[in-house]
């Protein structure tokens, strides 16, 4: 798999602002990823591209080493990019103006927005402060205790990264736990950060170690082929050395609650977080409830696990899931009607959806709406689904899986265009 793209981001941003040289492995190839090396590299951090092992090295700054940018820092498509490095840039005494491509600035940002006022910082932003470009003027940060009002690992991170620049602890509180790959990797750099009853504490005070960051693969990528082989009617899949942190496992766990044929394989640890071998067989999948502290924990996955719904028997229902309305695209109406046109009955809900499966899926035209997520799901539901599937602007999936479409056919050994 392609390497983990939350880890990726966290390894290029933490090591930018830490002593010394890092070395990063297996960083996920997606143009997501690209994006923050782009922003860092315009606040002068050097980041050297892959060498003959494929492995990156990052030049660290130190915490006061950034420079303000000549030009509008672009995050393209990507969330974290734009929400990690706007913390960042919270506690930098220069200007920085940061926004995106057209997905991005449509998403909001007032969540971001309050917090870092709250902290001392003068952000602003299109729409009331509540989208992108947000223009920043950073510098003398106060510690606030914060308690998020969604949980989101991409607020959360962005407090932390701010947090460091702070004159004081930063606290913050989380409606229940998203993946904790910044808390990991800043507590292996040597910051003084603990998790208590829902709350993270960073004290702020000292450099930052840089750290050597052999990056586990996606499970995010992995989970497309783990419903490939389970609604496929002879298939075994096996993918090795995914990232099985405990914030990102929700979809081994719904998969397994629908009676998917699915084994773990614990494989060491690697970048301070667990890793395993996922085996995935073909399966007679049931619907299940999704909701609660699930969500945050599969909220990624949500897209593909629709599509084994689509084949599962009964409904599948997911809730508190208000969230995926402000992905890359609106993924509940996108599924929705996606789905929709490969004939699966979908029930859409202000935070959620009901499908309806075993209806018998027909190969359609489906949009992916320019979403990574989007694209590679519907692939994953054309490759089940009997009759030709055309899945629209493919090339979303260069976003986190540039390997993707090649990786189909070797998984299936059909015939692509
Ligand atoms: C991410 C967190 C999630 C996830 C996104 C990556 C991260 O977003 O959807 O793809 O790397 O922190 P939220 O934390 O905003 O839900």
């Amino acid at each position: 798999m392609p390497g983990d793209k939350s880890i990726s981001h966290r390894a290029l941003i933490l090591n930018a602002i830490a002593e010394g040289e890092a070395r990063v492995s297996n960083l996920c190839p997606g143009a997501d990823v690209a994006s923050t090396a782009r922003c860092l590299r315009e606040l002068g951090v050097e980041i050297l591209p892959a060498d003959a092992e494929g492995d990156v090295r990052v030049l660290g700054v130190g915490l006061d080493g950034l420079r303000e940018p000549a030009q509008i820092l672009d995050a393209g498509n990507s969330g974290t990019s734009v929400r990690l490095l706007s913390g960042l840039l919270a506690g930098q005494p220069f200007l920085s103006i940061i926004t995106g491509d057209d997905s991005l600035r449509s998403r909001p940002m007032g969540r971001i927005v309050q917090p870092l006022r709250l902290m001392g910082c003068e952000i602003r932003g299109r729409r009331g402060d509540t989208l992108p470009p947000l223009v920043i003027r950073g510098g003398s940060l106060k510690g606030i205790d914060y308690s998020l009002p969604v949980a989101s690992a991409q607020l959360k991170s962005a407090l932390l990264l701010a947090g460091l620049f702070a004159d004081g602890p930063t606290v913050v509180r989380e409606p229940s736990p998203s993946r904790d790959h910044t808390e990991r990797m800043l507590r292996a750099q040597g910051v003084e950060l603990w998790t208590d009853d829902g709350a993270i504490t960073l004290v702020p005070g000292h450099g930052l170690a840089s750290v050597d960051v052999r990056v586990p693969g996606d499970i995010s990528s992995a989970a497309f082929w783990l419903v490939a082989a389970a609604i496929h009617p002879d298939a075994e899949v096996v993918v090795r050395g995914v990232g099985v942190n405990p914030g990102r496992t929700g979809v081994l766990e719904a998969l397994s609650a629908m009676g998917a044929d699915l084994e773990v394989i614990p494989a060491g640890e690697q970048g301070g977080e667990p890793v395993a071998d996922l085996v995935a067989r073909s399966s007679r999948l049931r619907g299940i409830d999704v909701g609660g502290d699930l969500v945050p924990r599969l909220i990624d996955e949500i897209p593909v696990l629709a599509v084994a719904a689509a084949f599962a028997q009964g409904e599948t229902r997911f809730r508190d899931a208000a969230e995926l309305r402000f992905k890359e695209t609106d993924r509940l109406r996108a599924l929705a009607t996606e789905l929709g046109r490969l004939g699966v009955v979908v029930e859409e809900m202000p935070d959620g959806m009901v499908v309806r499966g075993g209806g018998g899926l027909r190969g359609a035209r489906c949009l992916s709406y320019g979403d990574h997520r989007m694209a590679m799901a519907m692939a994953v539901a054309g490759l089940a689904a009997p009759g030709e599937t055309v899945v629209d602007d493919p090339q979303a999936a260069e976003i986190s899986y540039p390997g993707f479409w090649r990786d189909l056919q070797r998984v299936s050994g059909m015939d692509w265009r």
